[in-house]
């Protein structure tokens, strides 16, 4: 059995359950579990792939170009049967209003992100009673390696007295908090910081500031950046929905964990007439099908973009390419930003360290799903293309210089996840000890668990390998721990 794991922080309580939010390239078998491997997003894929040349309802011409989406008001004007959700109703006005289908792109944008319905937006889906897990989940540790690695970027930046500390996408801010309080010995570090808290949802800004536990200043005049004080360390925390919002002037430490991997993405398949985005469009028995797009779509200029960085036999081999010009855009701000302020950027996500081919997987309550099955109930996510976040990045500025990728197990391991563990193993209960050899296992370890004596179906997959670390840091920093 696993258990929750109490040391330290009895907020960071951690439940295992099996679902990370990755799986195996698309051309090897899906690496989720035994059982639902069957249930891979994109079995039925294929089956459901209609070229659009030929769906009569959609003009081509109609297809791409001019977004009208702001003008369009989906719950008044909509006449699809009730039983479908307000996301649903939304999606399918858009098409009908476009005329056509949509990308990829802009139905996971929505899914996963639109402001009444979107599936972050209203409730917590994290841990064992949510949809999957996350490594800051996992275990503690996770967060207190992460602190290390900030303190000792902060160290090399000259432990300046004023630090904006931002974290992208902070889930439940549980790595914040993990950091905070493994971090919290070393006053300079913790008495420098200013917290930037990058988050969508409102929902999960208020779990964040329960778990921080902040108290909000009353005397700000400021309403847009009201700001609170974490009492863990007493550090200013402040939320905001966008990186481009957080004040800039001050030497900048970004942390990214689980965020790139939501970014929407578009994907392309090679047809005989060429590369060929493929849409979502609603079919004649109304539920969702994808189709392919007839002409070039203004997305054609990412994957064009993207194939440059490539070598000729990368593309050769490839029968789907997934490009996400959002992750190219915010590479290009956190670029931008680390060379006007100085500091760096951490990244760590599952991916890959060249072009991803079909990774899109939706995933709900711990089981992969299909893609296009009651959108807005299940996650969505793609592998991070950890090289075209380099190529974005050397590209958007020359002062900053790019580190790794590396395994999440070298970087967690070079920072001495391995001390840490065993310190903690001196002082807990034997239900306390098993939480932490797990919780290590599952960060560092690959492929299913070893220890594992419950269904196949349920054994913890390791995150070792298949998460990523990545540095984007100023040049005047050096070359940041561990990636030397
Ligand atoms: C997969 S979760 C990762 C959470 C956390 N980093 C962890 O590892 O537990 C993605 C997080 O990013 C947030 N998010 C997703 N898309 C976003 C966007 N476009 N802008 C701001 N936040 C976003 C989600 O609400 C959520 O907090």
């Amino acid at each position: 059995m696993l258990r929750r794991l109490l040391l330290q922080a009895p907020t960071s309580c951690r439940r295992l359950s099996n679902a990370n939010r990755y799986s195996a390239p698309s051309h090897s078998p899906r690496f989720f579990s035994s059982s639902s491997s069957s249930q891979s997003p994109n079995s039925s894929f294929i089956e459901h792939l209609e070229d659009n040349a030929n769906h009569s309802t959609s003009p081509p011409s109609a297809t791409v170009s001019v977004d009208r989406s702001g003008l369009y008001n989906p719950t008044e004007h909509s006449h699809e049967p009730s039983s479908d959700s307000e996301l649903v109703k939304h999606l399918k006005g858009i098409i009908k209003f476009r005329g056509g289908p949509i990308s990829i792109a802009e139905y996971m944008e929505e899914v996963l992100t639109n402001p009444k319905a979107g599936f972050y937006i209203n409730r917590d889906v994290f841990g064992a009673e949510g949809d999957f897990i996350t490594s800051p989940e996992v275990s503690q540790m996770f967060g207190e390696m992460v602190g290390v690695w900030a303190m000792c970027l902060w160290e090399q930046m000259g432990q300046p007295s004023k630090v904006n500390l931002v974290e992208l996408g902070p889930g439940r801010g549980t790595l914040m908090v993990d950091l905070l309080r493994g971090a919290s010995k070393f006053k300079n570090f913790t008495e420098s910081l200013q917290i930037h808290m990058v988050e969508c949802s409102p929902t999960l800004q208020k779990l964040q500031h329960s778990n921080l536990k902040c108290k909000d200043e009353d005397n700000t005049d400021d309403k847009v950046n009201k700001r609170s004080v974490s009492t863990l360390t007493g550090t200013p925390v402040t939320w905001h929905a966008a990186l481009e919002q957080v004040p800039s002037g001050l030497p900048t430490i970004i942390i990214a964990h689980e965020f790139y991997d939501a970014l929407p993405v578009h994907q392309f398949q090679k047809a005989s007439r060429g590369w060929c985005e493929k849409m979502v469009d609603v079919a004649e028995d109304s539920s969702f099908r994808f189709v392919l797009s007839p002409q070039p779509t203004p997305a054609t200029l990412f994957l064009m973009k993207r194939c440059k960085w490539a070598a000729t036999e990368e593309i050769a081999k490839l029968d789907h390419i997934e490009v996400c010009p959002k992750a190219m855009e915010l590479t290009q701000t956190i670029a931008d930003r680390i060379s006007s302020d100085g500091g760096g950027a951490l990244i760590i996500d599952y991916g890959l360290n060249g072009v991803v081919s079909d990774s899109l997987q939706a995933i709900r309550k711990h089981k992969f799903v299909d893609i296009l099955d009651n959108p807005g109930s299940a996650d969505l996510s793609a592998y991070v293309d950890f090289a075209s976040i380099q190529h974005s990045a050397e590209e958007a500025s020359g002062d900053v210089s790019v580190h790794g990728p590396m395994t999440q197990s070298q970087f967690l391991g070079s920072l001495g996840i391995n001390f840490r563990v065993d310190s903690l193993l001196q002082n807990c209960t034997d239900d306390q000890a098993e939480s932490l050899r797990t919780g290590y296992w599952r960060l560092v370890g690959e492929g299913e668990a070893p220890f594992w004596e419950g269904p196949d179906e349920e054994a913890p997959i390791g995150m070792g390998t298949r998460y990523l670390a990545m540095a984007i840091v100023n040049k005047r920093q050096g070359v940041p721990v561990p990636f030397q």
